[in-house]
């Protein structure tokens, strides 16, 4: 069985504790987690099933030109990665008390670069439980990977990953 890739960025803050909750649930074997910041294309080529760990950083930043993140510079590798048959799961971290119109739009932001490669993304995930005033996060009703807020719901963030992850099991199919 092929491992599963956890690419997260950026490093030492929430998305890679979060990172290693899912490496921990999955089964260390199971996966290899990897910085996005060492990573190209070649990288990603090498699994089918890969969970991509981002953070919203703020509505301005993701709009604008700039590109000075982790994410902002490995997505410019994406035209050059082999995307068939690749299955893609994502999970998002936010602050639903600071950005409550804002929150985990970045789920948004990378699906919008999913989209159209041939990637099927997968671990959608329900919006109860989760408060929130508006997000680009949601398509049809549910977000678009996992929402975790490690600065306001920090206890619940076992839970969730938990429950998402035995979700996932079944699509990403092992
Ligand atoms: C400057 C700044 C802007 C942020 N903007 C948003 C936002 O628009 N939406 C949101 O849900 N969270 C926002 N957050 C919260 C972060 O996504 C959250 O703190 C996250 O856990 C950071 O992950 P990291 O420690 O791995 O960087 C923002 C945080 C900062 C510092």
């Amino acid at each position: 069985m092929s491992k599963i890739g956890i690419f997260y960025g950026p490093e030492l803050g929430s998305v890679e504790k979060v990172a290693r909750v899912i490496e921990q649930k999955l089964g260390a074997d199971k996966v290899e987690l990897i910085a996005v910041k060492n990573a190209d294309e070649s990288t990603l080529n090498k699994f089918d099933k890969a969970i991509f760990g981002v953070s919203t950083i703020g509505k301005i930043n993701w709009n604008s030109e700039h590109k000075d993140t982790d994410w902002d510079e490995f997505t410019t590798h994406f035209g050059k990665v082999n995307w068939n048959g690749k299955k893609i799961a994502m999970y998002g971290l936010g602050d639903h008390i600071q950005y409550p119109q804002h929150f985990v739009d970045a789920l948004g932001w990378m699906y919008e670069r999913l989209e159209g490669t041939g990637a099927e993304v997968v671990g959608f995930c329900a919006t109860e439980g989760y408060t929130y005033e508006e997000s680009e996060g949601i398509k049809d009703g549910q977000f678009l990977g996992l929402p975790i807020d490690e600065d306001n719901e920090a206890d619940k963030t076992e839970v969730r990953a938990e429950n998402w992850i035995n979700r996932l099991v079944n699509e990403f199919g092992f």
